[in-house]
């Protein structure tokens, strides 16, 4: 895909939850009240009305608690010609209140015929006493009502039979198709449930909290094979040459995290230290990509087990490569769905961010397999427990498995990109209400993933590794194969540790006080969950100020807000009942140690060492916040980078690039100061910094390209030219170095030949003609292939080569980079072709046309093309993906949120207003409109600054 890769982490946030928030007794959440079964006989008129026209019983968006399934008996059949599926299913119940109806989940489920006995309620022991089916669509469920009252506590069989066409989208149960070497189409089905879709597969309680056991029974051609979560039991012969495989009974889990798939994949596998086997799948001829997943997932299930001190419990984990996926990987336990450039690496076209990426993925589903899986949030408003967790998870994992790939440099970026979201208004607590399957949809945010991360690896730096670890094992084997919720998390962080276990961080947990989630940190008791509580229950981030006096150093917390001047009326509004509990970390310029200190109030005072020159706040960036330093704060740390920037860590030097910027944003730092920050950059030799630091001016340079800002644009040009070169022509074009030197490098010529670089360019164009004339058979180093392509798609000849090898292309990695090539044409027709392609879905996939929009509108040839598009098709495209989807709210921010300017601001916010009077509301149309007015801000305040320091330099 032309971003690269599929990234969910959206700036999305669902709202109207805790309006105000007075801290600590932060949020209370009232449960529903329920109707009973007799409310509903008396009442008959309050109800919602039923597709029959009679009355449904339940007004509800959650089930009721009457019924609690225990087990599934689901046979599925799937017809991949005439793309449809009957079904049957068998469900165990327990009956907890006397009831006249069960509610279940079943959304576009043709029900058939419904039936209910019991071998302990006489009055249905008789097998099948057919039961009446009400449907209620709004809320994507179905009564069944009972002919008499079933008894509490006592076990019921419900029977259903049904079926349904394989979905077209990503979602339930869906057809994929994909191209074999030869040119002939083939089809598989294959599921997607996260978060309230297995009711498109089956009638069930489709919530997190109801854990059944699953038995599952496929019935396929011979041609294909049938994979589930669990191992085949047995596979049985079927008049007429069709089989049914049966599956070994599940453990206690989620109905989001079922899933089966009938294709003719092939695979490699493995097996763990510990005994289970796993396998890679893939379409046939993809097979010889799948080496890399085997490696990688092997090396960390056996981490994993280790660390949690818990045995990944099912016999067996399958990792298959799907050719029509809807977001990057989906957890199901024992039967991880990925698309195919989140799983697959050909060593021939994936590049160093690929692997990263690839390793990433698989680091985080397997991560699930605990998180999640084996203990889940008990409702979606606590799904940063898994995303969160899955997303830090990663980090820990992969530093360990595979050091090389660098990964906690990369987990910076996984924190810088929430701060973006996070520090406007429009952000929301990590915690969030969510009621209807779009507001659940939209939880699935950065928010959820980069935040929870953020905070958790803050919380393990104050904690210590050792510490954290204990918490996290107590939490997960305490609620293993149940339900737990964010409170549950800080209590099991505070139980888990032995008497005096004293740490040289300075604090320990106190014995004495171990129930009340205590820990002592320099002698002062710190409640983990009152501290977290102001990380999870309160939006946004803090901003410490730091003001040096003597040997004194001043402290004040704020809120953060960029594009929100201390100087506007509604600031101090916006500042009201904001406090959190910080752990603050600093180092100072006479000495290395970390020194670590709480500011859980609004101001703070502390003393320094001697001759202390400058404080550097927030060391290697581990902590949630931002430091801004008032007075020489600023001056002394620059200076310092200008004498010896080695004295800083690397990761210092980049949180410092990061947090100046981010000030300038909040109008609290001239963008001269955060510019001269930068000066210092001919020195450094950390890819992270100079990538932060390119990244910041690089988007300077988009910006004012996109508004044809054209004598700042040329001068920044020029300066990044002349600053860069020798870091540019310093770079070989080859995969060689270290991670980090590859990303850099691709980075670094991309820019230059962005920039028309005339070197660039020529070697480039060099290269892709070799490449043509050789068919497409010369080996290109794997980081510099986009940008060939790039440069090679600048000519139509050039572009139409591309397209034909995009078709035949057999690697995702590949088609990615030639993807994003050809949006870079500035030919208007060919960008329309493009989309038109997506739009068809033949040659350009569906699940591509988001990231393709977004790449085209991000150029300036592209914006008002992909921006005119989506308004005009707007129908289509929500017809095609749903409302709360992945790629509906890429497809909006992408196209709007660069937006700088007052016309196109309000052009987009007349686009929302329409659709806001047809009932459709998405968080992200708030995110997007906030961060329009942001960028018009930014540029009003920064223009002039920004051509002058220019003006002094080139
Ligand atoms: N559980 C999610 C998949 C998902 C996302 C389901 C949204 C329902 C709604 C999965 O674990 C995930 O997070 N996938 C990520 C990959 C990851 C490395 C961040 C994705 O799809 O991008
Ligand atoms: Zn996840």
């Amino acid at each position: 895909m032309v971003n690269s890769h599929k990234k969910l982490t959206l700036n999305v946030y669902t709202g109207f939850y805790c309006i105000a928030i007075i801290l600590p007794k932060i949020c209370i959440c009232s449960r529903f009240s329920m109707p009973s079964s007799d409310q509903f006989n008396q009442d008959p008129g309050a109800f919602p009305t039923a597709t029959n026209g009679e009355p449904f019983p339940w007004h509800e968006l959650r089930l009721p608690n009457t019924a609690i399934p225990l087990h599934y008996d689901l046979f599925v059949h799937p017809n991949l010609t005439s793309l449809d599926f009957v079904a049957s299913e068998k469900i165990e119940v327990l009956v907890r209140d006397a009831t006249q109806f069960i509610i279940l989940h079943s959304k576009d489920l043709e029900i058939m015929n419904v039936t209910l006995h019991s071998e302990e309620d006489l009055r249905y022991r008789k097998p099948g006493r057919k039961l009446d089916v009400l449907s209620y669509p709004a809320h994507e469920q179905i009564a069944l009502l009972v002919p008499e009252k079933l008894t509490a506590d006592l076990k019921y069989y419900v029977a259903i039979d049904f079926q349904g066409k394989l979905a077209d989208g990503f979602e339930g149960f869906y057809k994929s198709t994909y191209r074999t070497l030869g040119g002939e189409t083939r089809t598989i089905a294959v599921t997607d449930f996260e978060p309230t879709e297995a009711r498109m597969a089956f009638p069930c309680f489709d919530e997190p909290l109801f854990k059944a056991n699953f038995s599952i029974k496929i019935r396929r051609e011979s041609r294909h094979i049938a994979l589930s979560n669990m191992p085949k039991a047995k596979t049985i012969e079927l008049e007429g040459g069709l089989l049914e495989d049966h599956f070994e009974t599940t453990v206690k889990m989620s109905t989001y995290l079922v899933a089966y798939i009938v294709c003719d994949f092939k695979s490699v596998s493995g097996t763990t230290s510990s005994g289970v086997k796993m396998s890679i799948y893939a379409s046939p001829d993809k097979w010889s990509q799948t080496h890399y997943a085997l490696e990688a997932s092997l090396k960390l299930l056996d981490f994993y087990e280790s660390y949690f001190d818990i045995n990944y419990p099912l016999p067996k984990l399958d990792l298959v490569a799907i050719p029509d996926f809807g977001s990057g990987a989906m957890e199901n336990w024992g039967l991880i769905t990925y698309r195919e450039t989140s799983l697959l690496f050909d060593p021939k076209t994936s590049s160093a961010f690929d692997k990263l990426w690839v390793t990433r993925v698989i680091a985080h589903e397997l991560a699930h397999q605990w998180f999640g899986n084996l203990v889940t949030m008990e409702w979606w408003n606590d799904i940063w427990l898994n995303e969160g967790f899955a997303n830090y998870m990663e980090l820990i994992s992969v530093n360990a498995t595979y050091p090389e790939l660098q990964f906690d440099d990369y987990f910076l970026e996984v924190c810088f990109e929430v701060i973006k979201r996070d520090s406007l208004n429009s952000s929301r607590p990590i915690s969030n209400q969510a009621k209807t399957p779009t507001q659940i949809q939209e939880m699935f945010d950065t928010i959820s993933y980069n935040k929870g991360a953020c905070i958790l690896n803050m919380l393990k730096d104050f904690l210590s590794e050792e510490k954290f670890r204990k918490g996290i094992i107590h939490y997960l084997k305490k609620f293993s194969y149940r339900n737990a919720k964010n409170d549950d998390l800080w209590s099991s962080m505070s139980n888990g540790c032995l008497e005096g276990d004293f740490t040289s961080g300075g604090f320990c947990y106190s014995d004495s006080k171990r129930t009340r989630s205590t820990l002592t940190f320099h002698g002062e008791d710190v409640e983990v969950k009152e501290m977290m509580a102001t990380w999870t229950l309160q939006k946004g981030i803090p901003l410490v100020v730091v003001e040096r006096e003597g040997r004194s150093l001043r402290l004040r917390q704020e809120r953060f807000l960029s594009g929100v001047f201390k100087e506007d009326p509604g600031w101090r509004a916006l500042q009201e009942r904001y406090l959190w509990h910080i752990p603050l970390t600093y180092s100072t310029s006479s000495s290395n140690v970390i020194h670590r200190h709480i500011l859980k109030s609004k101001t703070d005072i502390l003393d320094l060492p001697e001759n202390t020159n400058w404080v550097k706040f927030n060391v290697n960036s581990n902590g949630y916040y931002i430091v801004h330093y008032e007075g020489h704060g600023w001056d002394q740390l620059i200076q310092q980078l200008n004498q010896n920037h080695t004295l800083l860590r690397p990761k210092d030097r980049t949180g410092l690039i990061h947090d100046a910027f981010q000030l300038v944003s909040a109008g609290r730092l001239t963008l001269d100061k955060a510019l001269d920050l930068t000066r210092y950059l001919q020195h450094e030799t950390s890819s992270l910094a100079l990538l932060k630091g390119l990244g910041y001016l690089e988007l300077f340079y988009h910006m004012t390209d996109r508004r044809n800002i054209s004598d700042v644009t040329e001068n920044l040009k020029h300066y990044l030219l002349r600053y860069f070169k020798p870091v540019i022509d310093m770079q070989s074009w080859s995969d060689e170095g270290s991670v980090w030197d590859r990303m850099l490098r691709s980075t670094l010529l991309k820019l230059a030949c962005d920039l028309n670089h005339a070197p660039c360019i020529q070697k480039a164009t060099d290269l892709f003609s070799q490449w043509m004339e050789s068919s497409g058979k010369l080996n290109i180093p794997t980081d510099i292939l986009k940008i060939v392509y790039s440069v090679g798609a600048q000519t139509t000849a050039g572009w139409n080569y591309l397209l034909e090898q995009y078709e035949l292309s057999m690697s995702g990695a590949e088609k990615n980079k030639i993807l994003y090539a050809l949006s870079t044409s500035k030919h208007q027709e060919k960008l329309m072709r493009l989309i038109e392609l997506g739009m068809k879905g033949k040659i350009i996939k569906t699940q591509d046309l988001a990231s393709l929009l977004h790449a085209i509108a991000r150029r300036p040839k592209g914006q008002q093309l992909a921006w005119n598009f989506v308004r005009e098709n707007w129908t289509h495209l929500l017809k095609k993906f749903g409302l709360g989807s992945f790629d509906v709210r890429i497809i909006i921010s992408g196209t709007t949120s660069h937006f700088s300017s007052k016309d196109e601001l309000q052009e987009v916010k007349l686009f929302f207003d329409s659709l806001k009077a047809q009932g459709l509301h998405l968080d992200i149309f708030q995110i997007v409109l906030e961060t329009i007015s942001k960028n018009i801000k930014w540029l009003e305040k920064n223009l002039p600054t920004l051509r002058t320091w220019l003006l002094a330099r080139t």
